[in-house]
């Protein structure tokens, strides 16, 4: 056993002078700004990933993220290496896993990258490591999955290695708040495993919020990603009444706000997209099915948040109709396809399957997004048209789907004859519909 007076008094003195050598597996959205973090406060990093491109970009310190521009390689204190082999892990103090947690297609959690590195970590681990597992994922991971591959070796948590878990809450592309300034939740699976994970954070971030267990520190994450898209379906739905009734939504939400406390405006949109808010919730649901609970509020959530595309597409097919148009042969022009403003992100971006339905409803569907120069998508290449007023006279209808900075910094709305716009930042005029 090891001597965790002494192993502490090393751990702290390291982290302290930046000795610490810190590993970050996964450099994603979620892992390299930390390694960058990690790097810009001293310590010299290690990302480890299993892309051989994302490795040759890191160590050629090329930006392939909106949140990492190559221009902050040139301010870091430490040094960031990254690599594709998990021997670095041997020379390492800290490792925090960064790695995907998607959902199968029936909405089951898939840990397999979880796993993967967890094993490959252990393989490597040696006496006084700390692994922090910081990818979103159900209650219960860390000490049902990831501590028994790590104790499989032979070491003993809170003694040998420690083992916390620091959920990520990354907002890819905010202005506003980046990793320092985003309060972070701690746990650790012994006191020891959190109070190192503690340490570690507060070399990076201003403000640390360490809660009771590991259990807590997870479901805390879903409960945040849960509390989005409850509310976002819940001005979704408003939406939907207000359409009926044959007022706007978008008037409701801004006089309801006016309320100074008590209410926190949402606003509708054509569905949810990236991969946390569309995914995180279920992570919740399914857990708690084997608790025999069923949870209602997220599935109705996932139901109408799923509807919005259905509904944008019937809403450009309406709108087509009042001009004696059908949308077979109509030219629609589709603005942004990334999920959400100022990123690259398409995944899950309800502006796919708007695309998918158009395209199959016959419509000539061409689609612009400067963040977004190419697709692949449904079997069909694509590439971005330009955002010009002839490409904008063009269309039969013009859907704005993501609002992009570049969008409205340019607005070339009253060369358009017919607009959707699902996010109400199109000035009301002839020709303008709105959901
Ligand atoms: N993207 C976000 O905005 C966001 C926000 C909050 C939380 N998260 C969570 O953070 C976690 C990571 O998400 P992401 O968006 O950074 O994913 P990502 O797909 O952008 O990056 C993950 C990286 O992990 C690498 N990887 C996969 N398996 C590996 C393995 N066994 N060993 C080493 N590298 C491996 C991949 O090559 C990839 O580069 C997920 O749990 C996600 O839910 C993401």
């Amino acid at each position: 056993m090891t001597d965790v007076t002494a192993s502490a008094a090393t751990f702290d003195q390291r982290i302290a002078t930046r000795q610490a050598r810190v590993g970050v597996v996964g450099l994603g959205y979620a892992g390299l700004p930390l390694a960058m973090s990690f790097a810009e406060s001293g310590f010299d990093v290690v990302g480890i990933d299993l892309s051989a491109e994302r490795v040759q970009a890191v160590n050629d310190r090329r930006s392939y993220l909106v949140d990492v521009p190559a221009d902050r390689y040139s301010a870091l204190e430490g040094t960031l290496s990254a690599s594709t082999d998990y021997g670095a892990v041997d020379d390492l103090d800290t490792l925090t896993i960064c790695v995907p947690t998607p959902l199968s297609k029936t909405r089951t959690p898939d840990l397999g990258y979880v796993v993967a590195a967890a094993e490959s970590v252990a393989g490597q681990l040696r006496p006084g490591q700390l692994v922090v597992l910081q990818s979103t994922t159900y209650p219960g991971t860390t000490e049902e999955i990831v501590l028994p591959i790590l104790e499989s070796r032979g070491g003993k948590v809170g003694e040998d290695f420690f083992l916390g878990y620091a959920p990520e809450r990354v907002d890819p592309g905010n202005q506003d708040y980046d990793v320092r300034t985003t309060p972070r939740v701690v746990a650790g699976v012994t006191a020891e495993c959190r109070r190192r994970t503690e340490l570690l954070y507060q070399t990076i971030v201003d403000r640390i919020v360490p809660v009771s267990s590991t259990m807590v520190a997870e479901t805390a994450k879903l409960h945040e990603n849960t509390f989005r898209a409850v509310n976002i379906a819940l001005a979704n739905e408003l939406a939907l009444m207000c359409d009926r009734l044959g007022i706007s939504a978008w008037d409701v939400i801004e006089a309801a706000a006016t309320k100074p406390f008590a209410f926190l405006p949402h606003y509708p949109g054509p569905g949810l997209g990236g991969d946390c808010i569309p995914v995180v919730p279920h992570f919740l649901s399914w857990r708690l099915r084997e608790y025999g609970y069923t949870n209602q509020l997220i599935d109705a959530a996932h139901e109408i948040n799923s509807h919005m595309p259905i509904y944008a597409t019937q809403k450009v097919a309406d709108a087509l109709n009042d001009v004696g148009r059908p949308v077979k042969g109509s030219r629609v022009l589709l603005l942004g396809l990334a999920y959400k403003a100022d990123v690259h992100d398409t995944r899950e971006s309800p502006s796919l399957e708007i695309l998918r339905q158009l395209r199959q409803r016959g419509a000539d569907v061409r689609y612009c997004d400067p963040w977004v120069p190419e697709l692949r998508f449904d079997g069909v290449d694509d590439v971005s048209a330009a955002f010009t007023a002839e490409e904008v006279e063009a269309a039969d209808c013009v859907v704005m789907l993501t609002p992009h900075r570049a969008f409205l910094e340019q607005p070339l709305w009253d060369r358009a004859s017919l607009v959707v716009d699902t996010r109400n930042v199109v000035p009301d005029g002839p020709g303008v519909w709105r959901i």
